[in-house]
């Protein structure tokens, strides 16, 4: 019999509190590797501001390369220091790995784990789970654009929104087979056709046709503005909600606060078509300067996220048995202090960790 093929993972703290939590991550995989025995070789990158400002290295090419041919998955904690105002760095890391591979679906589940963590008056978490897909690859994320004058009282500033029907298709494509693949009865897109006629009518157009081939779920259009009122009124309705790469950003923040902060919120990105290709996978909060290396970060979106690499990855059940953690210890007030506890970044992953491993 050979050994089970190993899988390297490609972890890249980054900056501000991205270190912190993903030193917790990292002992969360350690953990799967050591006791599990989970064939995994950990492989980390020393990338991100302090980098950049000691010998101006952002997104080496041959880094690249080695995680688009060799890696099974990257671990980003997240990107953005204030000694960079540019944020030259980030961008080439973040939008290196999420254009770099093609990972054009922004996977972010807004799943509260319990009723103390729901924001909304007479609200419980079993109205907040929902899973955005956002458009990854595109959008005005591209860069297009520029500037012109700048500096004088004539300056023009530009930002091209690029939408093609192949990459808005394949988007709205993997958020209708989601579905499909989870029992659920309708997908949301949500656009601003009514002010944006030419790109989102190619989004509003697209997204019906798309629609036809999967006749069980009921496709429904909501312009963004409106989702997020609705969103706050009322999240129960919304199962799957597809979007453009900007509105895709700011909703999933939104839908954070909904499930009790950006501290728990973990997102996948991914190629969906072709799920044997490297994906990354990362918290969806920043690196949050004020917080950074104090030991108050929240480490939970971060594990996770490593719940959703490991469901990637082919070990079925793990998710979901880090999310029960998570939640029991949100229960149990075994938590950090943006989610009502009074533990810190550690603490709270060694008692995630000492859970787990009982449950092994
Ligand atoms: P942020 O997500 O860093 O913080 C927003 C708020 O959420 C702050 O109040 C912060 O304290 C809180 N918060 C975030 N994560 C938390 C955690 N794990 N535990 C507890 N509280 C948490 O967003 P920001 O302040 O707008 O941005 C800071 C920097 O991060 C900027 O440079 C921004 O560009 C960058 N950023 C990077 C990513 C990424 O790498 N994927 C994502 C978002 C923002
Ligand atoms: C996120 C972040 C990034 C984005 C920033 C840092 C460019 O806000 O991952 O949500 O807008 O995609
Ligand atoms: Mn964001």
């Amino acid at each position: 019999m050979t050994a089970p093929q190993k899988k390297l993972i490609a972890l890249l703290p980054g900056d501000g509190i991205g270190k912190d939590v993903l030193a917790e991550g990292k002992r969360l995989l350690e953990l799967y590797r050591d006791k599990r025995g989970m064939p995994l070789d950990l492989w980390e990158l020393d990338l991100g501001a302090d980098r950049y400002l000691k010998d101006g290295t952002t997104f080496p090419k041959e880094t690249a390369e080695r995680i688009r041919t060799e890696a099974s998955a990257v671990l980003l904690g997240a990107l953005g220091d204030p000694r960079v105002p540019g944020l030259e760095h980030a961008r080439d890391i973040l939008f290196g790995l999420r254009f770099g591979l093609d990972l054009y679906a922004n996977v972010r589940p807004v799943k509260a784990l319990d009723d103390r963590l729901v924001p909304l008056k007479g609200r419980t978490a079993k109205d907040v789970d929902l899973v955005v897909f956002r458009e990854n690859t595109e959008g005005i994320y591209v860069g297009m654009g520029g500037q012109f004058k700048r500096g004088t009282p004539d300056e023009i500033a530009i930002n091209e929104d690029l939408n093609t029907r192949k990459g808005v298709e394949r988007l709205i494509r993997a958020g209708f087979e989601y579905a499909k693949a989870h029992g659920k009865k309708t997908v949301h897109m949500a656009d601003k056709s009514n002010a944006m006629k030419h790109a989102h009518e190619l989004w509003y157009r697209c997204f019906f046709e798309v629609a036809k081939e999967y006749p069980g779920i009921e496709p429904k259009h909501v312009y963004v503005d409106a989702l997020c009122l609705y969103l706050v009124q009322d999240p129960l309705p919304f199962e799957v909600v597809v979007t453009c790469n900007l509105f895709g950003d700011i909703v999933t923040d939104l839908g954070a606060a909904l499930q009790g902060g950006l501290g728990m919120a973990g997102s996948a990105n991914v190629h969906a078509a072709d799920p044997g290709r490297v994906a990354m996978f990362e918290p969806v909060h920043g690196s949050a300067p004020p917080l950074a290396g104090k030991d108050l970060a929240n480490p939970m979106a971060t594990f996770l996220t490593v719940g959703m690499m490991l469901s990637h990855l082919g070990f079925a059940g793990e998710e979901a048995r880090i999310e029960a953690v998570c939640a029991r210890a949100i229960a149990e007030k075994k938590c950090t202090r943006d989610v009502g506890g009074e533990l810190g970044t550690r603490a709270v992953a060694d008692h995630l960790l000492a859970e787990l491993a009982r449950a092994f």
